[in-house]
């Protein structure tokens, strides 16, 4: 009953996970496994729009969107893989207009487009319209597009399975075993094929966009199985959170002319960025927030500023940008028509995650080889395509771009000559003994408490700004959580929904987590994109234009880390100005 058998076996109903599933959906036997049910997967809170060089609005060209988003990543971006990502993007944005999205039109019909932070005309000369949006709500209904295909091209869904663990013999990906949420049971799915597209770890910060679910699980599952995490200490925080609340309020609404203010009325980003002005990119926003807000000039003294949408009038509002307003009147009864609205920085997006080349296999060293079998796709994944820095509107390509690619690469050339590894002995053990362990132990601590000072650690020492000293007191202190982690208690030891249960193992994956992402931010002594460094405020190329590799270790404490090359191939570094 609990041992299932497929081709593939996705982990992951997202926009890659969806996305892989629909190149497969015709052969191949497919399994999604989702935490969730699907349409409730965090590509759902994507706002502002999925870039392509369409230039429907005005001139365009892949090629600029490349410079963009390798300038935009502080050329830590491989570069055959911003490549792909410009280039194919055109292509994935229409077979999701064929597939049915509700993009916003031009008023001769073509997907309409607006501007977005970082994104250029003609390699950084001002502003372009590159992201094609559905009003603020863009990743909802390339969720809801997608699974309505999904579920008209019979993929088999499992949802409310939670994956505990990935199975490998022979050198190869052989399966995964998972929790059944419903009842607490336990379940081996063995497979040819496992993609992992489980997204992000926001969940690590107190202040994040990201929803409860986005807790590190397929990066935690593949660490401790060996596999290494890319460039963790790239986290990215967006400039526009709702104050105190972390939810996100959309890059659109500065694409559509907003503007941030401080405490003395100024729009102070054209201060930093004279050109992009509010539309530089979200590292760099983000920090010019922080920097206003500790010279003094956040609003009333405060840890926040102003965005100001209301000049842009109630039409516009309503047609363009209706969700996050109503974000800022049901969550801050702010009236933006009328009143600015308080923001901060949030924590957002992880620019690191499992490495892959430009397949979607998941590769294991410096010399990228492959784990045949085991392929990763969106945020899970480090492609690596964002570099130290993700520009707005390039996570929603990296899933359609990547997972589509993942899927035909599968379907192409992985399937046809693949064959079932054979399952470890006792494949379920490892999950069996984490789940018994954790329903049967009496005695130690529960978890609120553990769970609130590892987000509280994270934003004070491993946010916008970082030093040696923070980074140590992280370090410090996650050996103290993981050590009281190791003694974790639930009060709840039934087995019908049990989410305290499901709270408990993802908190440990928001510790492994954490530790990647310490142990590269200390590591990495210069300042390059989201990863900025008060005692080394400068890019330093000479010694850091490398990826970092995480490796897990028992012995250690901490993470083994190694470097790998970053590829590049058309625009040398240079200083980033906008
Ligand atoms: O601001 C936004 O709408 C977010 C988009 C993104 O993270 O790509």
């Amino acid at each position: 009953m609990n041992y299932h058998k497929f081709d593939v076996v996705i982990v992951g109903a997202g926009g890659a996970g969806l996305m892989s599933a629909m190149q497969l959906a015709h052969g191949a036997s497919i399994a999604v496994i989702s935490k969730l049910y699907p349409t409730r997967s965090h590509t759902g809170a994507a706002q502002g729009g999925v870039a392509a060089a369409l230039g429907n609005q005005e001139e365009d060209h892949w090629k600029w969107h490349m410079f963009d988003t390798v300038k935009g990543g502080d050329y830590l971006v491989d570069q055959d893989a911003g490549e792909v990502l410009a280039r194919e993007a055109i292509d994935a944005v229409y077979d999701l207009e064929h597939w049915g999205l509700p993009f916003n039109r031009t008023p001769d019909g073509k997907i309409d487009q607006r501007r977005f932070g970082g994104h250029s005309r003609n390699f950084g000369e001002g502003p372009v319209r590159r992201s094609c949006y559905a009003a603020d709500r863009t990743g909802h209904m390339i969720l809801q597009t997608m699974y309505q295909q999904s579920i008209k091209n019979q993929v088999r869904f499992f949802n409310e399975y939670m994956m505990l663990d990935l199975l490998m013999s022979d050198g190869q990906a052989c399966g995964v075993v998972a929790l059944c949420l419903r009842d607490g049971t336990i379940h081996t799915f063995h497979a040819k094929t496992v993609v992992l597209a489980t997204g992000g770890y926001g969940r690590a910060w107190r202040i994040t966009s990201n929803a409860l679910a986005c807790t590190g699980d397929g990066m935690a599952v593949a660490y401790r199985r060996g596999i290494p995490l890319e460039d963790m200490e790239m986290y990215q925080f967006h400039p526009t959170g709702l104050y105190k609340i972390g939810i996100l309020l959309s890059e659109a609404a500065r694409g559509e002319g907003a503007y941030l203010l401080n405490n003395e009325g100024e729009r102070f980003c054209i201060r930093y960025a004279p050109t992009m002005q509010e539309l530089a990119p979200r590292d760099m926003v983000s920090r010019f927030i922080v920097q206003e807000i500790a010279e003094g000039r956040g609003i009333d003294g405060k840890d926040y500023v102003y965005l100001s949408v209301a000049h842009l009038g109630k039409e516009k509002i309503d047609a363009k940008l209706p969700d996050i307003t109503d974000f800022a009147r049901n969550y801050l009864g702010v009236e933006p028509y009328y009143e600015p609205v308080p923001i901060q920085p949030t924590a957002h997006y992880a620019m690191g995650g499992i490495p892959t080349d430009i397949e979607g296999r998941v590769v294991t060293d410096e010399q990228n080889s492959v784990l045949p079998g085991l392929y990763a796709a969106g945020e899970v994944a480090c492609v690596s395509v964002h570099g130290a820095n993700r520009l707005g509107t390039n996570s929603l390509v990296d899933l359609i771009v990547f997972g589509r690619r993942a899927g035909k690469h599968i379907a192409a050339k992985w399937l046809p000559e693949a064959e079932f590894a054979p399952l470890p002995s006792d494949p379920d053990a490892y999950a069996t003994e984490m789940v018994e362990g954790l329903l049967s132990r009496t005695t130690g601590e529960t978890q609120e408490n553990i769970r609130a000072e590892l987000r509280d650690m994270m934003m004070e020492y491993v946010g916008v700004v970082r030093s040696e000293e923070s980074l140590k007191n992280a370090t410090a202190k996650l050996v103290e959580l993981k050590e009281r982690f190791g003694a974790i208690r639930l009060m709840d030891r039934t087995r019908t929904f049990n989410t305290e249960l499901m709270e408990v193992i993802e908190l440990g994956n928001l510790i492994e987590c954490s530790e990647a992402t310490i142990a590269g931010a200390l590591a990495r002594k210069e300042s390059r994109g989201a990863h900025y460094r008060t005692d080394f405020e400068k890019r330093d190329d000479a010694n850091f234009l490398s990826h970092t590799l995480a490796y897990r270790s028992e012995t250690a404490g901490a993470p083994e880390l190694r470097y790998k090359p970053v590829v590049i191939t058309e625009f040398q570094p240079k200083e980033r100005k906008y």
